[in-house]
């Protein structure tokens, strides 16, 4: 058992279309414009204790297999996708606990609105808001937002660092006591408490000060998923949650010391940042039922070459759709999207063919290999973390739907519990507090 719980959290791939062409999905081809099924799993992962539930988003839609948006479109691949901040806000209406951490793109909104959205979130949640902060990677998103392309990958975390600079001073423009709500002199907010940002940087410029007020927390919680150096040296330098898919151990406890070690540099205590691993565990009632689960989703994986080749695509802004798949990647080829991806598929790829390496990358196993009844599975959690050091994971489960849900809140979060390895119930109120709370 380790000496404190560690800390759970869900990556919803995005708010809309969950899981096309998967079993026990119910009709969600015409159901997936309603927001039950995250209304539901808002609830559900909130029943478990979890700390928060990530919503991605890239905002375009996929161009890069083959220079098309067919296969996406007809696959369903990260499309359609609504917009992260309605989904957040309407899932803070049926919870009162968990953590709500819709993302938005440094390149897609100004800082002004994105401060003032966040901070808007953050009061109508109840100071449960974080903000998974990313930088985006392709030029296909940053055309619809009028740019030829996105700017080179390092130089987007450069703008990234000077647009934190920018949204803490605005939500810091409000004192947190400006709101003095007299009735008796009909004083709602006192102005010496609000300021002006006044702020002239190299990318960004702003007045100030934020005409929503500030939030219940003051400085919403910052998510980050950077897996490049320059990437975690901004993530160590931002983050409360790092979010990664870190493969095996030995590479987890490389990469949380990594990130430590940047924040001891960058004047950060380790502790004020909760490293979570990606996980996408395979749960049965005996083993041979998981190993048969494993199994299928294998099977699928291999018929899903092209459709998980255009979803990588996608990611490393690579056209797969241009290469020879029967054999390996050529060595020539690099990426201005996210790099540690594709590192890690080249290291996978040991010379083999793009198909059969596609075939097992993140088919059944994300950071670790995870498949059993959920007390084994739960006991393995519990070892990798002891293993690792913390801080805990991040599910991220293909087929979501309300019996993956069920399987994980009356199966799998019971036998943690049971160990000692998850909370049983929340410590705080607030978002920020239940995650650093050990
Ligand atoms: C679990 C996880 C979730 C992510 N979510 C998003 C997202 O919603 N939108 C996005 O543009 N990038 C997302 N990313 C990509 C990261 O922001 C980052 O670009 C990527 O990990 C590559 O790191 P690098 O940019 O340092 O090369 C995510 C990455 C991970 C591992």
């Amino acid at each position: 058992m380790t000496a404190n719980p560690f800390h759970l959290a869900w990556f919803l791939q995005g708010s809309s279309a969950q899981a096309w062409g998967e079993p026990w999905t119910g009709h969600i081809g015409t159901t997936w414009a309603q927001p039950e099924l995250f209304l539901n799993m808002a609830r559900s992962l909130e029943r478990a204790c979890f700390d928060y539930i990530l919503i991605e988003d890239s905002s375009y839609v996929g161009e890069s297999f083959g220079g098309s948006t067919e296969i996406y479109l007809k696959n369903a691949i990260a499309v359609p996708r609504q917009d992260p901040s309605v989904v957040a806000a309407l899932m803070t209406q049926v919870t009162s606990r968990i953590g709500i951490v819709p993302t938005f793109g440094t390149y897609a909104y100004h800082p002004y609105l994105l401060a003032r959205l966040v901070a808007t979130l953050d009061q109508v949640s109840g100071g449960r808001i974080g903000w998974n902060a990313v930088t985006g990677s392709s030029d296909f998103a940053a055309m619809n937002f009028g740019m030829q392309g996105m700017p080179e990958h390092d130089t987007r975390y450069d703008m990234a660092d000077e647009y934190m600079e920018v949204v803490r001073k605005l939500w810091g423009s409000w004192e947190p006591d400006a709101i003095v709500a007299d009735r008796k002199s009909g004083v709602l907010v006192d102005p010496s408490k609000v300021h002006a940002v006044n702020f002239q940087g190299k990318y960004f410029s702003t007045r100030g000060p934020l005409n929503s007020g500030v939030g219940p927390q003051g400085q919403p919680v910052i998510a980050q998923a950077g897996g490049s150096p320059r990437g975690r040296r901004f993530a160590a330098a931002h983050a409360e949650t790092i979010v990664v898919n870190a493969k095996g151990i030995d590479a987890m406890r490389a990469y949380r010391d990594d990130v430590h070690k940047h924040m001891i540099a960058q004047g950060r205590k380790p502790s004020d940042c909760k490293v979570l691993f990606l996980i996408n565990p395979i749960l049965g009632e005996t083993m041979e039922e998981a190993l048969e689960r494993k199994e299928t989703r294998q099977r699928m994986a291999n018929q899903q070459v092209e459709q998980r080749l255009a979803h990588f695509g996608k990611v490393t802004n690579i056209d797969f759709g241009k290469f020879d798949i029967d054999k390996p990647l050529p060595d020539h080829v690099t990426t201005n999207g996210h790099q540690l991806n594709l590192e890690q598929f080249r290291t996978m790829a040991k010379g083999r063919s793009i198909r059969e390496t596609m075939a097992s990358f993140n088919a059944v196993d994300l950071s670790i290999d995870l498949c059993g009844t959920c007390d084994a599975v739960a006991a393995r959690m519990g070892e990798v973390m002891q293993e690792v050091g913390g801080d805990g994971f991040l599910f991220s489960m293909p087929n979501v739907n309300r019996r993956t849900l069920a399987e994980i809140e009356d199966g799998l979060i019971p036998a943690l519990q049971d160990r000692g390895l998850v909370r049983k119930a929340y410590e705080h109120e607030h978002f920020r507090a239940n995650l650093l709370a050990y």
